[in-house]
């Protein structure tokens, strides 16, 4: 057992336990991360948002607020006790109607929906397969999607995510911007093809 904490403390084991989520998303994170204003840039009413490695919810349930009842919001994990949180934590916010719950493989998201907006926050450094990983996110976006990925700067240092970045944009995503967020690394990217802003898929319904 304490061998096993000393791997998680040392980031030296892949995926991060379930029961470890609520270090990372409880009330204080509120304090520096809002996610509301995290996510309207690339997200609008009516649009499909894909929470890849959602963890217990914390960006899941702000995007089902932005997206509102008319939209869809794909909650994926590994661990279904990940999901059982966000499933709990989505019905009391009373958003829990427009949530799909996906559990991922290991090596496959196996997600089938085209979506406006994809994030995998302070996940991506957990996945060994990083290129094939990329390339799933880029095709299940529409074109001129956008995909924002965060990762933890304590963790993941200036080379590993130029490293992690730089499957992106193998997988054919384009640098949009470099979101400021605490604690983070962050870049937008986007996936060439037709304009796609949140402002104008909402004129368009
Ligand atoms: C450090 S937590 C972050 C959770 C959440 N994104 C947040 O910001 O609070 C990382 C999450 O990614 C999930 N994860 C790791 N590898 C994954 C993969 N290959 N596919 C899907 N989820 C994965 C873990 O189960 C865990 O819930």
């Amino acid at each position: 057992m304490l061998q096993r904490v000393r791997k998680i403390l040392l980031f030296d084991e892949h995926v991060c336990p379930w029961w470890l989520g609520y270090f990372f998303d409880n009330p204080l994170r509120r304090l520096f991360h809002k996610p509301d204003a995290l996510f309207r840039p690339y997200l609008g009413p009516g649009m499909t948002a894909v929470d890849i490695g959602c963890g217990m919810g914390f960006s899941t349930i702000a995007m089902a607020a932005i997206v509102g009842a008319a939209g869809r919001v794909i909650a994926a994990d590994l661990q279904p006790q990940m999901l059982s949180i966000v499933h709990r934590r989505a019905t009391k916010a009373g958003v829990a109607d427009r949530i799909e719950l996906h559990q991922c493989l290991s090596d496959r998201l196996g997600i089938t929906a085209t979506a406006d907006f994809a994030l995998t926050f302070w996940m991506a450094h957990e996945v060994p397969h990083l290129e094939a990983f990329m390339e799933e996110i880029h095709s299940l976006l529409k074109p001129g999607g956008s995909y924002l990925l965060v990762e933890p700067a304590v963790h993941v240092g200036a080379r590993r995510f130029e490293e992690i970045s730089g499957h992106a944009l193998q997988a054919g995503f384009v640098p949009a911007a470099r979101p400021e967020i605490a604690f983070s690394r962050a870049v937008a990217f986007e996936k060439p093809g037709i304009i796609h802003s949140a402002a104008a898929h909402h004129t368009d319904r």
